[in-house]
């Protein structure tokens, strides 16, 4: 099968380095691999559909519940500037993810940008890193899912047993409408991509409605007064010290404060987790009908749209109450009923549970393909990597994960576990941006149609960015990242190098 570079994949193509470690992969082998038929997906998705999809992931949890939490506990009013912080290190990803995305339109993301550019070990560090962002991030928002639906019940009369209501303070119970929700979801991707796109659609469209109905509504009741101060003067935070504050106030000797200039980074750490999923459009570029001109389009113009939306509604809700009485559950609806308009709420929160459907549906759509080209390439069991004969979905990755991340969502609370998964994504934007670097130098005449402006410095202040708000985040976190990747080295020493095809390939073509 010819690709555009032709069908030579001679040794330069193949691999840069023949064996080893940063064995990589080249760009031509993996456009190839994704024409063996058994392992085809099937390409049916516009700028549009991405547009929709990138929306769709990206608003959630971050802006429905950790608004209210970061004004109340880290920057007061100006968690405007958070989102606004978190957004800049995101568009600086966005940029470098683009030009990867229209290079490489092969399924798997900073996995397969990784192995392109900087070799075997990198992408399988980067694939296991995204399971951190994919797997657990639709967990943590099926468990934030269930918790509205709870409280719609509640609102309703009908009350779950504590055993099925998921854990609280310490009080475990087994969270059974999360573990639902994946599995239904599960079932939907498998049937088919334009069906999810469908699903998606309809829900973005309810979310998005009432993120404006939040700007628009909420803009009538702000009160100046609200506003002052603006940047609330620092505050130590005592019991907060030692591994839960963040990384750089205990590496620089600073004694650990909530609000200030700090706050307001600290603040961004967070919120980061609202924009995560921009880069999940990149996932399903294999299915894209032209991802070089679309695929770009679809992850910078889902990133715009949201970064809007988060700093209007950011500044609408903490201009409603006062950024000490913000709720830290429901900060949008719980403000509306605050102020004596619980009409409102009750919409906000409706469309909170519907929106946070389609963003646990992507999150696990990213994490299957991942998962899929991680199977393709070997390093992880091949049966995973075969489409289904009708649907044309990769139904098996798609289903064992479904069925893990259900459990998974059954058992966990939410608040450590996103930190987890804002320091894993951070990570990927910060091997992306070095992998573009590298694949310029190493691979100059790839057809680009998206080039990041100013090769090198948006790359590296990109690294910088993403290093910073990293720091922002607790030792804690720091320390449960090392241990997932410490895990993920062992399992690569022990099977995937062996299983690797490009090692395979590599050593019949040297044998
Ligand atoms: N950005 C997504 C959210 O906020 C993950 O829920």
């Amino acid at each position: 099968m010819s690709t555009q570079h032709g069908p030579d994949i001679g040794p330069r193509h193949t691999a840069r380095r023949d064996n080893g470690l940063f064995r990589t992969k080249s760009v031509e082998q993996s456009i190839q691999d994704t024409e063996e038929p058994e392992h085809t997906l099937k390409k049916s998705l516009s700028a549009l559909d991405l547009t929709v999809f990138g929306v769709g992931v990206i608003i959630g949890t971050g802006i429905f519940v950790l608004t209210g939490k970061i004004a109340k506990e880290q920057a007061g009013p100006s968690v405007a500037l958070s989102f606004i912080a978190a957004g800049v290190v995101c568009a600086l990803a966005a940029l470098c993810y683009a030009e990867f995305a229209s290079t490489v339109p092969v399924a798997g993301s900073a996995y397969t940008f990784s192995y392109a550019s900087l070799g075997e070990l990198p992408a399988w560090i980067i694939g296991w890193d995204l399971i951190l962002e994919l797997a657990l991030g639709c967990a943590v928002v099926a468990v934030g899912w269930s918790g509205y639906i709870r409280s719609l019940l509640d609102t309703a009369g009908w009350h779950l047993p504590a055993g099925l209501a998921g854990t609280h303070e310490g009080h475990f119970g087994f969270d059974l409408l999360a573990c639902v929700l994946v599995l239904a979801l599960t079932v939907i991707l498998v049937l088919g991509m334009k069906l999810s796109s469908r699903v998606t659609g309809v829900v973005v469209a309810v979310k998005v409605t009432v993120v404006l109905l939040v700007i628009i509504a909420g803009a009538f009741l702000i009160s100046g007064a609200n506003y002052h101060p603006f940047i609330p003067p620092s505050q130590p935070s005592g019991a907060g010290a030692g591994a839960s504050a963040p990384l750089i106030e205990l590496l620089f000797g600073f004694t650990p404060s909530h609000f200030g200039t700090m706050g307001i980074f600290a603040g961004a750490a967070v919120v980061f987790f609202a924009f995560i999923g921009f880069d999940v459009v990149a996932t399903a570029s294999e299915e894209t009908r032209h991802p070089q001109r679309d695929v770009p389009r679809g992850i910078l113009g889902s990133l715009a749209i949201c970064t809007v939306l988060y700093v209007a509604v950011s500044v609408v809700v903490t201009g409603m109450e006062k950024y000490s009485r913000l709720s830290v559950d429901a900060p949008l609806a719980d403000a509306f009923k605050d102020l004596g308009k619980p009409f409102f709420a009750d919409v906000i929160s409706f469309g909170a549970a519907v929106g946070l459907t389609s963003v646990c549906m992507i999150l696990l759509l990213g994490q299957s393909r991942v998962f899929f080209a991680m199977s393709r390439d070997g390093l992880l069991p091949r049966v995973f990597s075969v489409a289904h004969p009708r649907f044309g979905t990769p139904y098996r990755s798609t289903i064992a994960l479904g069925v893990v991340v259900a459990i998974v969502s059954g058992f966990t609370s939410i608040d450590v576990l996103a930190e987890l998964v804002n320091i894993g994504t951070l990570f990927a934007f910060v091997v992306v941006a070095v992998g573009v670097i590298l694949l310029r130098r190493s691979r100059p005449d790839l057809p680009r149609s998206f080039r990041t402006p100013w090769v090198p410095v948006v790359p590296v202040v990109s690294v910088l960015a993403s290093l910073w708000l990293m720091l922002n985040l607790p030792a804690e976190t720091w320390i449960r990242f090392a241990i997932w990747m410490a895990i993920g080295f062992v399992v690569y020493f022990l099977y995937s190098r062996s299983h690797s095809r490009l090692g395979l390939r590599n050593r019949q073509n040297n044998g």
